[in-house]
């Protein structure tokens, strides 16, 4: 496919202006707001980031507060059952905000209004939600807008099979020196568990000039932090005619000048490369962070798991990690009670998590998503047995996590430092290249500058420091 063929035609952009400036000239001198709340991952906040930017671009304010707001966007999550419920349960709450006032437009976005059913759902037991639309059709918030606000009826938009890239689309970034970039959208990988790919189609890689011209942008407005994001970056312009995998990216990105890191994620073990783990160890501006999602230590639970490694395969990239790259903070992400997980595989996780020593792991209880082949598996296991394997993994992860952070006592690190601590107003926040959080004393007007501690203290999660001069 060439990468022309997936951007959004320069008709349908104009059109997106022209409904931009249909609703800028109708709300304008009206000093209406808008409220964003986003859910779930990294890729949906750089999509309420977007929600944003239009919002801003078409002549909106912004507030934390729903009671303020005219227009509230949720943005949801559908990776789990419980990320589904916390969303359906905040859009009950706006319920009475347009009681209070009739002329608020709800509108939900995001995985979860990616789905049929979800959408029928909202349509029909939440008569206040004023339309939908999912994370492909983000572009189409100013014409959803604009036909709802001239009193059009309500919409619940289907995901497109094939959508666009919509390039020039603004972005009001929650961060001064912290940035989300998407490389890419979509997945086609069809993990037997996850949802994604019904909710975000398939893969559509940004053009390498595009991701470009924004990471130079970032680094020219003193971004320090820059997450380059995709569901799979390994597969980066794999759907284009463009010839630059993922690696060629990044090292094309790290070589502008600057003072700032950049990270990726997510990582899919089947696809990363030698190439790839080579290019982070040449440049300076790579973080030595490497998120790298095993999902199960058992071939035979990633095997139906769909993802196309065996342990063997995993461990031989963990190898070439740590060779190259020997300082480099390793995550993961893992699922236990996958269908049909004995306890024999379990133990085969654990085993895997001893091996490996992570610096952290992102855990989860598997949840069964409708429309998905493992959500119609036999052997669904019940769960006090979900919630035991999850607490005994915990167990072996957090004194591998603690003996991991104890490396870094009275060592001097650099730090990225992110304002003051929500558990403790007192400390500052500050991030290691590897995302490890380092709380330590200083002046809040640090924030957004790297600051050099020496680690005096750690916890499993979380590492104390003093700043030094
Ligand atoms: N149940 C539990 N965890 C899931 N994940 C994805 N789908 C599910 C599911 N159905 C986890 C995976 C993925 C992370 C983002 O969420 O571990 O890497
Ligand atoms: Fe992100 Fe996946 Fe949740 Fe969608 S379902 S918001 S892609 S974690």
């Amino acid at each position: 496919m060439k990468y022309r063929d997936t951007l959004l035609s320069p008709e349908l952009s104009a059109e997106r202006s022209k409904y931009v400036s249909l609703v800028k000239e109708r709300i304008s001198g009206t000093g209406v707001l808008a409220f964003i709340q986003t859910f779930g991952c990294q890729q949906n906040e750089a999509d309420g980031e977007r929600v944003a930017g239009m919002a801003v671009e078409m002549g909106y304010g912004l507030t934390s507060d729903p009671a303020a707001a005219s227009l509230i966007v949720v943005n949801t999550c559908a990776v789990r059952e419980h990320a589904e419920k916390k969303a359906l349960s905040s859009v009950g709450q706006y319920k009475h905000c347009k009681k209070q006032n009739p002329d608020l437009i709800i509108a939900v976005c995001g995985c979860m209004a990616s789905q049929e059913h979800r959408a029928d759902e909202l349509k029909t037991k939440y008569p206040y939600v004023d339309f939908t639309f999912g994370t492909s059709d983000l572009y189409m918030l100013p014409e959803l807008l604009w036909k709802r606000l001239c009193g059009g009826k309500r919409m619940f938009l289907i995901p497109q099979d094939e959508p666009p890239v919509a390039e020039g689309i603004p972005v009001v970034r929650a961060s001064t020196y912290r940035a989300w970039v998407s490389i890419m959208y979509g997945c086609n990988n069809f993990c037997s568990y996850c949802i994604v790919p019904y909710t975000r189609g398939r893969e559509r890689s940004r053009c390498p000039d595009e991701v470009e011209k924004e990471v130079r942008g970032l680094i020219a407005d003193g971004y320090r932090d820059i997450t380059l994001l995709g569901q799979n970056v390994n597969s980066y312009g794999r759907d284009c005619s463009f010839d630059c995998n993922f690696a060629q990216l990044l090292a094309r990105l790290s070589s502008i000048e600057g003072d700032y890191k950049l990270h990726f994620m997510t990582s899919h073990p089947k696809d990363a490369t030698r190439e790839l783990i080579d290019v982070m160890a040449s440049s300076e501006h790579i973080a030595r962070q490497f998120h790298l999602p095993a999902q199960s230590g058992s071939d035979r639970i990633l095997k139906a798991m769909n993802r196309h490694y065996d342990l063997e395969k995993y461990l031989g990239i963990v190898d070439y990690i740590r060779e190259k790259l020997p300082d480099a903070v390793l995550t993961s992400d893992i699922i236990v009670g996958f269908p049909g997980e004995t306890e024999e595989d379990f133990e085969a996780t654990l085993d895997m998590l001893r091996r490996v020593r992570y610096d952290m792991v992102y855990s989860f209880i598997y949840s069964p998503r409708k429309g998905t082949p493992a959500g119609r598996m036999d052997g669904q296991i019940p769960e006090e047995i979900k919630g035991e394997r999850l607490r005994r993994l915990l167990d072996v992860q957090t004194e591998i996590s603690n003996e991991a952070n104890h490396r870094y006592a009275g060592r001097n690190i650099r730090v990225l430092c992110c304002g003051r601590s929500t558990n403790d107003p007192n400390m500052l926040e500050g991030r290691t290249e590897g995302n490890k959080i380092v709380l330590f004393e200083g002046p809040p007007e640090l924030e957004g500058s790297f600051v050099n501690v020496e680690v005096t203290d750690t916890r499993p999660f979380a590492l104390y420091g003093k700043k030094l001069k």
